[in-house]
Order: C-alpha cells, then structure tokens, then sequence
C-alpha cells in the first residue's frame, strides 16, 4: 500500500524549504480544516473528503472564504515537492500524502516528536462543497461550538487545546478576528486600531513570538492576549482553561500531546478513493481516469 518505493529520496532532502517554519506549519491548516470534512465524507461512503488534497485542487473550496487565508507560496511548494518526487519515483505519490508527510516533517524541524503517518492515500477528485467547508470551526466559535466540533470528529477536550497549539505561528486576517471581544480591552483596541489604519493587514497569532514553535501561545492566553475569539474560548472552559496553563507551565507537555493529537488528526478516515494527480492543482485528464474509475469499481466490487 504504501508508495513510496524505497529508492525514493525522503521528504526532508526533498524539501529544503521546509526550514521556514511559517511555511510548514501552514499545510496543518488543511489537516484541521479537513477534519470536520472527513468525517461527515466517511459516513458518506464512497465519496470521502479530508486529507485527501481537494484543497488543492484549483477553483474549488480553496477559494472559499474559510480558507482565504491559505497562502500561495504553500501550495507552491507543495507542487514543486510533488514534481521532484514524480520525477525521481513516477506517479507513485499522492498529493495528500505530500501534503501530510510535510506537515510531519515541518513538525519534526520544530524539535517536536515525530509520528507515524498513513500512506497510500489517494487525490480527491472533487473540492469539497460549500455545505462541508461550512461545518468547519469558526474564529468566532465559543468553547462549546469548538468542543462539539471536536469531539463530533473523535478529539477530546486535550486535543483541542493541543491543536489549537499551531496558532503559535501563522497569521489571521483582519476580518478573522473583526468580532473579537472579551478579555484584555486594551490589546483589542490595538488590533482593532491596526486594522483601521491597514485593513490589509496579517497579524501574528502568537502576538509574543510569531517565528517560534514555542508554548507562548498558551502564556497569551492567559493574560487575554489571544487574537480569536476561538483562541480565547478556550480558557472558558474548566478542563479547557486546565489544559491552557498545562501547556502554558510545560512546554515539553505540549509538544508531545501536539505531535500525539496531529499523528489522530493524520489518521482521520479519507483519500481511499480517488487519483494520483499529475499536478497537485488539477484532476488527471480523461486518459488517466479511466484506470481510476476501475480501481473504484473493484473496490465495491
Ligand atoms: C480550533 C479551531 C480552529 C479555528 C477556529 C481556527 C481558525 C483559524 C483562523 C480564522 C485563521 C486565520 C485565517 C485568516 O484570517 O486568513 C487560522 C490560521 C491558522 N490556523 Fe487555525 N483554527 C483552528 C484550529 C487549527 C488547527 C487544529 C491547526 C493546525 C493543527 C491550525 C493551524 C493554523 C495555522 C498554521 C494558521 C496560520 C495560517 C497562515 O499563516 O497562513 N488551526 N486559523
């Protein structure tokens, strides 16, 4: 099954790029934002979504606006790692498990534990729908919202705290946070004033040190310096807000229950049907589905 045939070079030499750790922590968003998606696809049978790269794919859920803040510079280089795996190794690897290798391999360059990751998924052959891409969790989401989502999906109230976790570095944009309310009066005004004078705008998550895998996220939090409403959700909670000063007290903590939530959130049902793109933004041509739509049928057969 998996098809990564052992001559292959590995992702890490693969992928030098890697070392930028806005870079990487960026495809986790499609791991997360796919969760949801996932699921609700495995209960659909054969029509499965989740890690299964249809957020790649061009002109399809991308382009939502839950996903607006995807940056091209990722799914750039996550074509280019594509092209240079195809060329060493043929059409043996999908986009999705591309997509999830590196988000591992940039988890691992954080000086976090690695995790075994599932191989032999298969490119999805359609976006997902708006309805799907509209379960996802919302900035705005409170601590229930969130913890319903999660546990909907398998995560209990841990790994929800864990995973949230990635907001120690990446950006959001002004209208992601526009309805922020809540603790720390003075650092919402500050947001709220940088976005009036610059409505184009990318502000840090982790407002102490953006460029660093670091547990900061978590001291944030404490003292009301989230930049989501759903990053502030969580210290609302009992077991939520216990989780916060965990990882807040003990770095090591939190990167070890990051790494074991992120191996959960790899292994999430998806991409067992579907292609092996030959470009990571576009389905394969007719030619190439024809031996797809037999693997399909042999697959119910
Ligand atoms: C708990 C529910 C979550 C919500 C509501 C949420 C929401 C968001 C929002 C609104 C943004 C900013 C988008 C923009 O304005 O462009 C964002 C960015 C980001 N999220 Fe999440 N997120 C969640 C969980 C996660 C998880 C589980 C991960 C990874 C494991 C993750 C990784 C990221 C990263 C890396 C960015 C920065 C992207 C960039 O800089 O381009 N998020 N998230």
């Amino acid at each position: 099954m998996c098809p990564f045939p052992t001559a292959c070079p590995t992702t890490s030499t693969l992928c030098p790029a890697l070392t930028c750790r806005t870079w990487c922590a960026t495809p986790c968003r499609e791991r997360s934002q796919g969760m949801p998606v996932s699921s609700l696809a495995s209960s659909a049978s054969s029509s499965t979504k989740g890690c299964d790269a249809s957020i790649l794919l061009d002109n399809g859920e991308r382009n939502m606006p839950q996903n607006g803040g995807l940056r091209r510079s990722v799914l750039d280089l996550i074509e280019s790692i594509r092209a240079t795996v195809h060329r060493a190794c043929g059409p043996t690897v999908s986009c999705a498990d591309i997509t999830n290798l590196a988000t591992k391999e940039a988890i691992m360059q954080s000086r976090l534990p690695g995790y075994d990751v599932p191989l032999g998924r298969r490119d999805s052959l359609t976006p997902a729908t708006a309805q799907q891409v509209g379960i996802l969790p919302g900035p705005d989401f409170n601590v229930q919202q969130l913890v319903r989502t999660f546990a909907d999906r398998g995560f209990d109230k841990m790994d929800l705290v864990a995973l949230s976790g990635a907001h120690t570095v990446g950006k959001a944009s002004c209208g992601s946070f526009r309805n922020r309310a809540g603790e720390n009066a003075d650092f919402v005004r500050t947001l709220q004033q940088v976005c009036a004078r610059n409505p184009g705008h990318l502000q840090d998550l982790d407002v102490t040190t953006p460029n660093t895998f670091d547990n900061r996220y978590y001291n944030n939090l404490q003292v009301g310096r989230g930049v989501l409403n759903s990053d502030m959700a969580l210290t609302r909670d009992g077991e939520t807000k216990n989780w916060v000063n965990n990882f807040a007290g003990n770095q090591g903590w939190f990167f070890s229950q990051f790494s074991t939530s992120m191996r959960k959130l790899a292994h999430l049902p998806g991409g067992n049907i579907g292609e092996i793109r030959n470009n990571c933004f576009r389905r394969n041509g007719n030619g190439e589905s024809v031996i797809l739509a037999a693997e399909v049928f042999a697959a119910f057969a």
